[in-house]
C-alpha cells in the first residue's frame, strides 16, 4: 500500500512499523507497532494518545492501550469509518512490515492522582484510553469499576479479555439486548462521594454524563472527558455569518464547513488541535450572536452564559456572531 511521505517540517515525528494487525471486533482492528529504529517509544501515562500520519498533512489521534503485566507498548485499535476522511481506512490497510509515522506521545486525559474510587465509562471504541487506566488502577490496588457499552456482541471489542484481566470490575452493556443506550444517568446516581469519573465515547454519551453529574451538583475537577467521534453535520443546519472583531472581515460558514475551515481558507490564523470540540484549544471569546455548542468542553452554566465557542466544531443560532478574534 503507498505510504504519506516524511513530515518533513516535523523533527519529532517518530517512524513506527507495524508488528501485528489483527480483526478484533466489526469493524475494529488492533495494531501493535514499535519504532523503527529499535528504540522505546517516549514515556506515556495512562490516557495518552498517539498521532498517526494517514495522507500528507492528515493525522488521527488514536490512544495507546497498555494491558496488566506488559512493558510499554505501541498498541491501538481502530474502528474502521467508511462514511469517514479515509485515515481509519488507511489505518485498516496496514499490514505486518508497513512504516507509519506519528507524532510522540501526548495525554489530554491523564488520571487524577487521588486515591479514590474510579468510574470508567466507556463507548464503543472509546474503550481504549479506560484500558490503560484500569491496568495503572489495577497495579496500584486503587478501587474502579470499568462499564463498558457497545451496540452489539459483535462490536464489544475486548469485553471477553477485559473480563478476565479484571474480574469482577467490568460490566458489560450491550445496546440490542438491553433494547437502549447504556443508562448513564443511574451510573452517575450510585456513583460514591469522592469518585473520579472519566467517560470516552460518542458525543451524546459524554453530554448525558455531564448532564447527570451536573444534576448531581459534584465537582468539575472530578469529571473527565474525551470524545471519540468525528464531528457530525446536524440535520437543519443553516448557513451563517462570522465577523472578526479585529478586522470587521465577514466570513459565511456554510453547512458541513466548520468555522476553522472558513477562516482559515480566508487566511485568518488560528491555534487549534483536536477539531472535535474535545480539547478546548480552540476556544474563543464571543462577542455578539448566540453559539449552537457541539463541544464537550464547557460547562452547562458556560454554555448558558454563551461568551465562549469551540470553533472547530460549534455553529450558530443567530445569523450572525461576532468572534473575539
Ligand atoms: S480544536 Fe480541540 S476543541 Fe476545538
Amino acid at each position: 500500500m503507498s505510504h504519506p511521505g516524511q513530515p518533513g517540517d516535523d523533527a519529532q515525528a517518530i517512524a513506527l512499523e507495524v508488528v501485528t494487525a489483527t480483526e478484533i471486533a466489526d469493524p475494529i482492528r488492533e495494531l501493535v507497532l514499535r519504532p523503527v529504529n529499535g528504540a522505546a517509544l517516549p514515556a506515556f501515562t495512562p490516557g495518552a494518545h498517539l498521532r498517526f500520519q494517514v495522507a500528507d498533512g492528515q493525522w488521527n489521534a488514536y490512544s495507546l492501550i497498555t494491558l496488566p503485566g506488559e512493558a510499554a507498548t505501541c498498541r491501538i485499535a481502530v474502528r474502521r469509518e467508511d462514511a469517514g476522511a479515509g485515515g481509519s481506512r488507511f489505518m485498516h490497510g496496514l499490514k505486518p512490515g508497513d512504516r507509519v509515522w506519528a507524532q510522540p506521545p501526548r495525554n489530554d486525559f491523564a488520571l487524577d492522582d487521588g486515591a479514590g474510587p474510579a468510574l470508567l465509562i466507556a463507548g464503543g471504541i472509546g474503550l481504549t484510553p479506560l484500558i490503560s487506566m484500569a491496568t495503572d488502577l489495577a497495579a496500584r490496588g486503587r478501587d474502579f469499576r470499568l462499564v463498558l457499552a457497545a451496540r452489539n456482541r459483535a462490536a464489544a471489542a475486548y469485553a471477553d479479555r477485559l473480563a478476565d484481566l479484571f474480574p469482577g470490575r467490568v460490566t458489560l452493556h450491550l445496546d440490542d439486548v438491553a433494547g437502549g443506550p447504556l443508562p448513564v444517568a443511574a451510573l452517575i446516581a450510585d456513583a460514591a462521594p469522592g469518585t473520579h469519573v472519566y467517560v470516552c465515547g460518542p458525543r451524546p454519551m459524554i453530554e448525558a454524563t455531564r448532564a447527570a453529574w451536573a444534576a448531581r451538583a459534584l465537582p468539575d475537577a472530578q469529571f473527565h472527558t474525551e470524545l471519540f467521534d468525528a464531528p457530525q453535520a446536524e440535520a437543519g443546519d443553516q448557513p451563517f455569518e462570522v465577523e472578526i472583531a479585529s478586522t470587521g472581515q465577514v466570513f459565511t460558514v456554510p453547512p458541513g464547513k466548520t468555522i476553522i475551515e472558513v477562516l482559515e481558507s480566508g487566511g485568518v490564523d488560528l491555534v487549534y488541535d483536536c477539531q472535535r470540540g474535545d480539547c478546548g484549544i480552540c476556544q474563543t471569546g464571543v462577542l455578539e450572536g448566540i453559539p449552537d455548542h457541539r463541544d464537550v468542553v464547557l460547562s452547562p452554566a458556560e454554555r448558558e452564559a454563551g461568551t465562549l465557542i469551540h470553533i472547530c466544531v460549534s455553529r450558530a443560532k443567530s445569523p450572525r456572531l461576532k468572534l473575539d478574534l
